[in-house]
């Protein structure tokens, strides 16, 4: 049954009959199982607790500890487990109610033990089937865990280069427009990876001073700057074993850009004002929404940082470019706000949905989320109309909207006369509304032939 390099099949046996513990014993052993045998309900538990079995074989009846709790706690541990019950004359009841419990089969004494090597080596197999699909489904709620949502070709291959990269140490950037989804991917990534028992700490480096900037992500000793009252631990160090993700890399001040290119060619690193070389372990994601050779070009981003964090790079398309994906993303946030707001909006009208696949999508999957949750609240009833999402995202994209607008002159023109007109030409009270003054208001309205 098994080849002689696969792991043996481990059985724990638990009976108070000594001649039967005995005689299973060596019958199993004689089969390639290995068996842990016991006589002592308690010690089956303590055995259940700190090993995997893969079955358990149990009296029902003895001492202590009944088999009902010895196939409680084996289902605890793991539901599926095969707990394979051994009742003797009088107690066939009892393995019934065992059954319902759970118990994946009986065996009633006096019994053939090649009968219930055959119950075994079919429970096993079951379980080895449970075991194989439960590991699937695991892999792939782990990529569903953060849910990347999307059947495009675009994003079926950027979740197979997840797939691909997240078991590698290397440094990843993720590039793509904002609300694609790099920071989702980039946690996506850390999760599916060997280091996601740890941390995942992110920074955005556009939003911080570079003082700020710097003390965050290198830490600081006491007193190194007014306002550093305490010594701080910065995110090189808090992340370490696990995923730092520097987010909007592309705005980190060039100064910084040189201390973290050495963190990432040694590891190594000084807190600000400290003295100490600390060492960190890393893997290190970053995200950009512009493009970084362009930076490269200017001077405002170094070439050699730029191929440390890039062992690979992961490009999001936006999302006008895979608009085959808009309806699929749609029903997720309708899903999930539905939930969230205690609403039983099911279904999107198709008027709606074709506004929604047919919108210019500037800001993305974040704008669609927005979009929808918001949806979710207005609608009033069951399905998501046309009304409950904003007139502006039928309307024409950017150039030919802009035609509307006013010229500043236009608009200047426009408010001055509105001012005048207002007071009844009361020009010292025209300028005050308008927060100008009034030598302004004149020429402006000698200009404008006013
Ligand atoms: N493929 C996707 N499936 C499901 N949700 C997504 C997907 N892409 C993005 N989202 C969601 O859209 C929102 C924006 O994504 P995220 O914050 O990762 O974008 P980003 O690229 O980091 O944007 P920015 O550049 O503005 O920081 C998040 O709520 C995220 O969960
Ligand atoms: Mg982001």
């Amino acid at each position: 049954m098994t080849s002689p390099s696969a792991k043996k099949q481990h059985l724990l046996l638990v009976d108070d009959d000594q001649r039967m513990r005995e005689l299973l014993t060596d019958v199993f052993t004689g089969k390639g199982y290995q068996v842990t045998a016991t006589a002592d309900g308690r010690e089956a538990l303590l055995h259940i607790e700190a090993t995997a079995f893969d079955t358990v074989i149990t009296d029902l009846m003895m001492p202590n500890v009944s088999g009902t709790e010895v196939l409680a706690a084996a289902l605890r541990r793991d539901a599926q487990l095969p707990v394979i019950i051994i009742t003797g004359y009088g107690t066939v009841d009892s393995a019934i109610a065992a059954m319902k419990l759970g118990a994946h089969d009986y065996i009633q004494k006096p019994f053939d033990p090649e009968e219930l090597a055959l119950i075994v080596e079919r429970a096993l197999a079951h379980y080895q089937l449970v075991k194989q699909n439960r590991d699937l489904t695991a892999k792939v709620t782990l990529l569903q865990g953060s849910e990347l949502i999307g059947s495009s070709p675009a994003i079926q291959a950027v979740k197979e280069l997840i797939a691909k990269l997240a078991p590698l140490t290397v440094s990843l950037l993720i590039c793509g427009e904002t609300g694609t989804g790099k920071e989702l991917v980039a946690r996506l990534i850390h999760r599916n990876s060997a280091r996601a028992a740890n941390n995942f700490l992110a920074i955005n480096c556009g939003a911080l001073s570079e003082t700020l900037l710097e003390s965050e992500l290198f830490g600081h000793e006491r007193g190194a700057f007014t306002g550093a009252v305490e010594q701080k631990k910065g995110l090189l160090e808090a992340a370490s074993g696990g995923t730092l993700f520097l987010d909007e890399i592309n705005s980190m001040p060039l100064s910084l850009q040189v201390k973290l290119l050495r963190v990432l060619q040694d590891g190594t690193f000084l807190r600000v004002g400290g003295t100490k070389e600390l060492t960190t372990d890393l893997r290190v994601i970053s995200a950009s929404n512009t493009d970084l050779k362009g930076l490269i070009a200017k001077g405002l981003f170094r070439d050699d940082l730029y191929y440390r964090l890039n062992g690979m790079e992961i490009n999001l398309p936006p999302l006008r470019e895979r608009r085959e994906d808009i309806a699929e993303l749609a029903y997720h946030f309708l899903h999930r706000y539905s939930r969230k707001y205690d609403k039983a909006i099911q279904d999107i009208a198709p008027q709606a949905l074709r506004m929604l696949t047919d919108a210019p999508w500037p800001g993305n999957v974040r704008e669609l989320e927005n979009i929808m949750s918001r949806a979710v609240i207005m609608e009033p009833s069951a399905t998501i109309t046309t009304t409950a999402l904003p007139a502006s995202l039928g309307a024409p994209s950017l150039p030919q909207a802009a035609a509307n607008l006013m010229t500043m002159e236009e608009m200047e023109r426009y408010m001055i006369n509105k001012a005048l007109s207002a007071t009844n030409n009361n020009r010292a009270l025209a300028a005050q509304i308008l927060g100008i003054d009034v030598s302004t208001l004149w020429r402006k309205a000698k200009r404008y032939d006013l």
